[in-house]
């Protein structure tokens, strides 16, 4: 059997008790076992401004060698303001650039959106798509994740208690595994 596909998480929510990265967490416990997940941490990126490229910081390095590491990228974002939250918009800033030399380039990737409403992030989620193009990143069209209503899926222990969402978060991992098969380098 070969090696697990290595599929970086970036999670769109800072918040300890976000309930984007229980849900990334519960979607990659219920993936397919071909591949493996490492969530990167990038609340700590320096603001992206060219004026540091020449001498980048340590951290844009390390992200951006953890990135280049991974086969597929895979973002579960929740929705500010109805598009994709800051910090996470800086990440993708930092990973992109020196121009030419963007560790995002034809790597396979997903997106699920979360919201504590019914619109399940659909702004933050088509936002998001519209970067991951320009990056030449293929995205997974079919399912589409938008995931409403984050609030009431969890117990007090933080435990998932939608069967419909496990089953969906499931099918998903399925569905990106054959992405990933399809379209990794
Ligand atoms: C939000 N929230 C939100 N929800 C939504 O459906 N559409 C939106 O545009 C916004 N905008 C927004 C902006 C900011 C700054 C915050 C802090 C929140 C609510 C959001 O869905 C909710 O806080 C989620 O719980 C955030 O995701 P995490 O942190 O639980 O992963």
């Amino acid at each position: 059997m070969s090696d697990p596909k290595k599929v970086a998480v970036l999670v769109g929510s800072l918040r300890k008790e976000s309930f984007s990265l229980k849900l990334a967490k519960i979607a990659a416990a219920e993936a397919p076992t071909s591949l493996s997940f490492q969530f990167l941490d990038f609340s700590k990126l320096p603001f992206f401004t060219q004026d540091l490229e020449p001498t980048p910081p340590a951290e844009w390095t390390t992200f951006r060698e953890e990135v280049k590491a991974a086969d597929a990228v895979l973002f579960v974002t929740p929705e500010y303001n109805r598009s994709v939250p800051g910090a996470l918009k800086n990440a993708i800033d930092v990973g992109s650039r020196p121009y030419g030399q963007s560790v995002f380039n034809g790597k396979p990737a997903a997106v699920i959106s979360t919201s504590i409403g019914g619109v399940g992030g659909f702004g933050s989620n088509h936002h998001l798509r519209q970067s991951l193009a320009f990056l030449n990143m293929p995205t997974m069209g079919q399912p589409e994740a938008y995931i409403g209503g984050s609030g009431g899926l969890f117990d007090a222990s933080g435990n998932l208690i939608n069967e419909g969402t496990l089953e969906f978060l499931k099918n998903f991992g399925t569905a990106f595994a054959t992405w990933i098969g399809k379209h990794s380098a």
